[in-house]
Parts: structure tokens; sequence; C-alpha cells
């Protein structure tokens, strides 16, 4: 049985479920994270910018760590989305470099964790550098299954859409396109056979989804935190899941 830090799996994730009173049936199995407030963080402590994605960075590392040990199969991260390329050069140079660094740095943390990484977005719009990075770390992390990390980067959801919709039209007849269904419009997207996210989460006290995954998460529930991401803990992570235990999901239905 694969161990973390020497205990099984099931012995740190039944330890978890109790410290929080959490019912292990009804964890959710997809986590979607908008990591948001990096920037604020940095500001509140005079600091520059990059600093607070420094600090997010390593509140990824726990983010995937305590995922893992509540038993979430997957968590999507929010890491850079199409529009981010709006913000100043040295930033986006920053936050590219920021990547780079998790590719070559990061592997055995997430080895030891157990979790493959997945890199979703226009990945044409990343320099050839990175994309290779990005393959080598998808790689290299592929035999993992404690939990599937799945990187969004360069990611726009209506692109993702529209992207679909080209292919549909192009590869498929008028009868086959008559014929589509839900199931199989999400094919076409890059989450194809991922679960749609069961939660939501956004960091920072922003009430916003901004294109990202609006396919997926129709049925997803949705929890906003005013903290910002770098002091995103395992706390803040355990409440959260407690907060969703409460919820009713009924899929539209009484
Ligand atoms: C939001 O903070 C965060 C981002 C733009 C994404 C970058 C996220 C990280 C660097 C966290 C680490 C994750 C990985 C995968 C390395 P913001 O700059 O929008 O904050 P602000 O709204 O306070 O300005």
């Amino acid at each position: 049985m694969p161990t973390i830090s020497g205990l099984t799996d099931t012995l740190i994730v039944d330890k978890h479920l109790e410290d929080f009173n959490l019912e292990s049936e009804n964890i959710p199995t997809h986590v979607a994270i908008i990591m948001d407030g990096n920037g604020r963080w940095a500001k509140k402590r005079h600091l520059p910018r990059i600093m607070g994605h420094k600090s997010g960075t390593e509140a990824f590392r726990v983010a995937v760590k305590n995922c893992s040990r509540f038993g979430i199969k997957y968590l999507s991260v929010y890491a850079f989305s199409s529009e981010n390329w709006k913000r100043p050069e040295d930033e986006v140079k920053f936050l590219m470099s920021l990547f780079k660094q998790l590719s070559i740095n990061e592997v055995k943390n997430l080895n030891k964790n157990g979790a493959r990484v997945k890199v979703l977005g226009d990945k044409e719009g990343l320099s050839e550098d990175l994309r290779k990075h990005m393959k080598s770390l998808e790689k290299q992390t592929e035999h993992n299954d404690v939990i599937q990390v799945n990187l969004l980067i360069n990611y726009g959801s209506r692109r993702e859409i529209l992207d679909a919709i080209k292919t549909i039209s192009k590869t498929l007849s008028k009868e086959e396109i008559n014929d589509l269904t839900e199931k199989d419009v999400s094919n076409y997207l890059y989450t194809k056979d991922i679960p749609d996210p069961d939660l939501f989460i956004r960091t920072s006290g922003e009430y916003r989804i901004s294109n990202f995954l609006l396919w997926q998460l129709s049925y997803a529930e949705f929890v906003f935190t005013d903290i910002f991401w770098p002091d995103f803990n395992l706390d803040e992570l355990g409440k959260i899941l407690q907060e969703y235990q409460s919820r009713h999901r009924r899929y539209g239905g009484l």
C-alpha cells in the first residue's frame, strides 16, 4: 500500500477526517480553487507582489498535501488565466519562472504526496521552454495515484468552450451533432476524463468565477473565504469541508 510519511494513506485520511469531524463518504472528489490574494497579502506586509506569489507557491504545496490527506482525489488550481497576460511584464515573467521552478524543484515533494500533475490550458501560448518543463513535470509524476493536481495555466473557460465548438463542427457530421449529449461535449474540453468539481473555493473575499471552469462548475458548491491565498492552511480547508458537508446538493431536484 502506498504510504505518506510512513503511515498508510488510510490511517492518515482517517485521522484528518476525525480531527475535523468530517464524514468520509461525503468528501468532495474534486476541489477547484481560485488562489486569489497573493498581491494583497504582500502589500499588507509592505513587500513586493512577487513575494506574495512566492508565499502562494508554498500555500499551494501545503494545499496539495492537505487535500490528499482528506482523501480528495482531484485538485484544480487556477495558476494563470488567459487574461493574466495583461499584468506588468515583470510580474508575468516572474510567474512563468515560478512555474518552471515548480516543475524542477517540486517533483520530489509531489511524488512523496502521490500527486500526479496535469497541465490544462492553451499550451501553444506558453514558451517552448516552459512547455517542455510542464511536459516533463507531467511525465515525472504520471505514476502517482493518491491525488491528481490540475494546474490551469494560460487557461480561459470561454476559449476552451469555443475551441470545443470549433472541433465539434469540424469533425462531426450534422447527424452526429444532432445526437450530441452533454457528456460528449465534456469530452471535448481540457478536463476530459476528469469528474466535474464538487467544491469551488475562492480566497481573498472576491465573489467571481473569472472565466474558470464555467461548464464544469455547473453543480459545484461554492465557498468564498476572506483569507488571502498565502494564508490558506489545513484549518481553513478543514472548515471549508465542514461547510461543504453541511450543504444539501440537489442537482435541480427536491
Ligand atoms: C492571485 O493573486 C494569484 C495568481 C495570479 C496566480 C498565481 C498563483 C500562484 C503563484 C500561487 C502558486 C501556485 C502555483 C501553481 C505555483 P493576485 O496576484 O491576483 O492577488 P491580488 O488579487 O491580491 O492582487
